[in-house]
């Protein structure tokens, strides 16, 4: 009976799922949790004139935040938990208000036709994305308001909330790193900083390829870091780099994708030229520990994103590296779910 209840207790957490995730977001909507930390300790009322709504709302928005852990009552005053000012609130250390609302407004109602895509074996959620197109990418580039949620969302915000990317010694030695698919040019601003020796050319969208440049002249590296606009499928990688980086890119595609893309880098590295993979991935044993990321990111790729790819363990990566004529692969995965993967030419 014991077991019974424990039971009931995680089965809940998931049959109401969607009541906690649209607590969370009404929640950042209202900018409840920045006003609990701005003034902790508030009663209801002060809370519901203070969001403008009536004092019924108030009280059952703050029933939810309570039960769901966000906020905390004590002799009917209201507070933050440490979670919600780690994560919720303009001094948090890992804001996600740019992420949760991107799932929001993007991926919620994608998830709806989980069941119809995996029958299917294709990204039947893409449907719930405006305009024309067979990629969420693709789709993206038709809809400014949509494309900048999607990017506002990615965009690191410093260096910390890339865990272990920018620490990597690995890009001390590069001269000229290829970025391909390498979105708004903030990634390539900050490894700049870390390694001003570097010179990066990202190859995306001509949509995105217009936002980095924009970013690129706001932190003055104009000289340094330039754009390659196109169709890194269809059109050729540009030569004279020493080193080709995918990041958070190739857990989009299928396999026989990622071995050509592998391949064509291949092709465009001169000998010793590194590949870098950069992105989350799922354990070596697919056991689903410590991978509620890895399982997320999978289902998102394959139901709206792609149609495809999942957050491949390691051990794929390094299998397709040697297939691809690549040879001495090193790789880290950390508690986060990132995974880096070297090789060389
Ligand atoms: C998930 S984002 C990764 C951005 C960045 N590399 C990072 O680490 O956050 C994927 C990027 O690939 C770009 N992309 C997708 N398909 C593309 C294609 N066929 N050609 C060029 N860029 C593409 C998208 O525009 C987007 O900026």
């Amino acid at each position: 009976m014991q077991d019974y209840m424990e039971n009931f207790e995680k089965m809940k957490r998931l049959m109401l799922g969607f009541s906690a995730f649209q607590t969370l977001v009404a929640g950042e909507k209202l900018k409840l949790f920045q006003l609990l930390s701005d003034y902790p300790g508030i009663d209801r009322k002060k809370v519901a004139e203070n969001l403008k709504l009536s004092e019924h709302a108030a009280r059952i928005m703050l029933l939810a935040t309570c039960t769901y852990g966000l906020t905390e009552r004590k002799d009917g005053k209201y507070f933050n938990t440490s979670m919600a000012d780690q994560f919720l609130t303009e001094k948090s250390i890992f804001p996600i208000a740019n992420f949760t609302k991107y799932n929001d407004v993007v991926q919620y109602k994608a998830f709806q036709y989980l069941a119809e895509s995996l029958k299917a074996d294709t990204n039947v959620g893409l449907q719930t994305i405006p305009g024309e197109g067979n990629s969420l990418y693709k789709r993206l580039a038709q809809s400014p308001e949509l494309e900048r949620i999607f990017q506002d969302a990615m965009a690191p915000k410093d260096r910390n909330s890339r865990s272990f990317y920018f620490d990597a010694k690995e890009f001390g030695d590069v001269k000229h790193l290829l970025d391909v698919g390498g979105g708004p040019g903030l990634i390539a601003s900050l490894l700049k900083k870390e390694n001003p020796q570097i010179k990066i050319t990202i190859f995306d969208l001509p949509t995105v390829c217009e936002r980095a440049q924009a970013t690129f002249k706001e932190e003055g590296f104009s000289a340094d870091l330039d754009v390659h606009p196109g169709d890194f499928f269809t059109d050729p990688f540009p030569s004279g780099v020493d080193a080709i980086q995918f990041s958070h890119l190739l857990e989009i595609f299928s396999e026989d994708k990622i071995v050509f893309l592998m391949k064509k880098a291949y092709d465009a590295l001169p000998k010793g030229g590194k590949l870098i993979v950069y992105g989350m991935g799922c354990d070596d044993e697919e056991s689903g520990h410590n991978a509620d990321m890895a399982a997320w990111g999978s289902l998102y790729f394959f139901l709206l994103a792609s149609g495809e790819g999942m957050m491949y363990p390691c051990a794929d990566y390094r299998r397709w590296m040697k297939e691809a004529g690549f040879s001495s692969v090193i790789e880290r995965r950390n508690e986060f779910e990132n995974i880096f993967v070297m090789a060389t030419k």
